[in-house]
């Protein structure tokens, strides 16, 4: 019998989320630790679908998923090949509503194993067309940032409508993230902001546009490796965050927690309200203090890891 593995793994934005939506830059990095698979195998008859979200066939998936039978459908009519029945099997390390692209990793797994299945290559461009299908469900309106990133091995610099380059990283830093443990909706966060546009659009523009500058000032900080002032930005952009409305109380209580044990810099992550912090830490004994101080008070959850230099 036939079988096929996809994979993705999550990501993380290191600074620029919701200004990313309205066209500013966004800096976001792969975050390899948590992955998702799907494992294809031929089924009797429809599609079914098997995974901690739901489980069942696709015709009768719950509404908030319906993004993803769709993703399914349009992806199995691209290949044009016939079939008799599918199981797709999914398995994911990636809480959901954490900030981490979970959607859009388990759409990037599911479309790069129908793809092997039926033995058909596979174009960048292909996939994040088909990939974009469940995130605009998921997300309403979505600057792309999660697909991009979910997609790439490196941390990408991402400009909505103009696509991706690279980042040059001169000195290795290590991100502590802590997970408050609860999901956030990136969606109606989005949503939040646009409604804070209408209504106080002066105040809520500034936000916008300082965590723009902070992006740029970052990609500077990076490329020096001057790590003192990333996490200055950080914290700024975090300001900002907050004045937006898209941190909380939770995500505050931890990022304090970060700050006071040593981190350069520390902020939400994602959609915000509720969802994941990342922290900065120079290196891995730094790191370790944080994530111990965060695991003791509060924190559901931390993984640290190291990013690299970029050759
Ligand atoms: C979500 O990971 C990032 C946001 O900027 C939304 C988006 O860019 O689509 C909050």
């Amino acid at each position: 019998r036939n079988r096929a593995i996809g994979k993705a793994h999550s990501k993380l934005i290191l600074i620029g989320e919701h200004a990313v939506v309205y066209g500013h830059p966004a800096i976001a990095l792969p975050f390899p630790t948590l992955t998702v698979t799907c494992a294809i195998e031929e089924a009797d008859s429809g599609i079914h679908l098997d995974s901690k979200l739901y489980s069942g066939p696709i015709d009768q998936i719950p509404k908030r998923l319906k993004g993803l039978a769709i993703c399914i459908h349009k992806t199995i009519q691209e290949i044009g090949k016939h079939h008799n029945g599918l199981l797709l099997k999914i398995e994911s390390m990636i809480p959901i509503g954490r900030g981490l692209g979970s959607s859009a990793a388990i759409a990037v797994a599911i479309v790069r194993s129908l793809f092997q299945y039926f033995n058909c290559e596979l174009s960048d461009e292909k996939l994040r067309e088909l990939v974009n299908i469940a995130e605009i469900y998921a997300h309403g309106n979505p600057s792309g940032i999660d697909m991009e990133s979910v997609c790439c091995d490196e941390p990408i610099w991402f400009e909505r409508g103009k696509g991706i380059a690279s980042v040059a990283i001169r000195s290795s830093f290590y991100l502590v993230v802590a997970d408050t443990g609860r999901a956030g909706d990136t969606r109606s966060a989005v949503g939040s902001i646009k409604h804070k546009l209408d209504k106080s659009p002066i105040q809520t523009k500034q936000s916008i546009d300082r965590i723009g500058q902070y992006t740029l000032d970052a990609r500077n900080a990076l490329i020096q490796g001057n790590l003192v002032q990333l996490g200055l930005l950080l914290n700024l952009a975090q300001t900002e965050l907050e004045k937006l409305g898209v941190s909380d109380h939770g995500i505050n209580h931890l990022v304090n927690i970060a700050r006071n044990a040593g981190a350069l810099g520390a902020k939400l992550t994602g959609g915000g309200r509720g969802g994941c912090i990342i922290a900065l830490a120079e290196n891995c004994v730094q790191a370790r203090e944080i994530s111990e101080q965060l695991n003791q008070n509060g924190a559901k959850r931390t993984w640290s890891f190291k990013v690299e230099e970029t050759q």
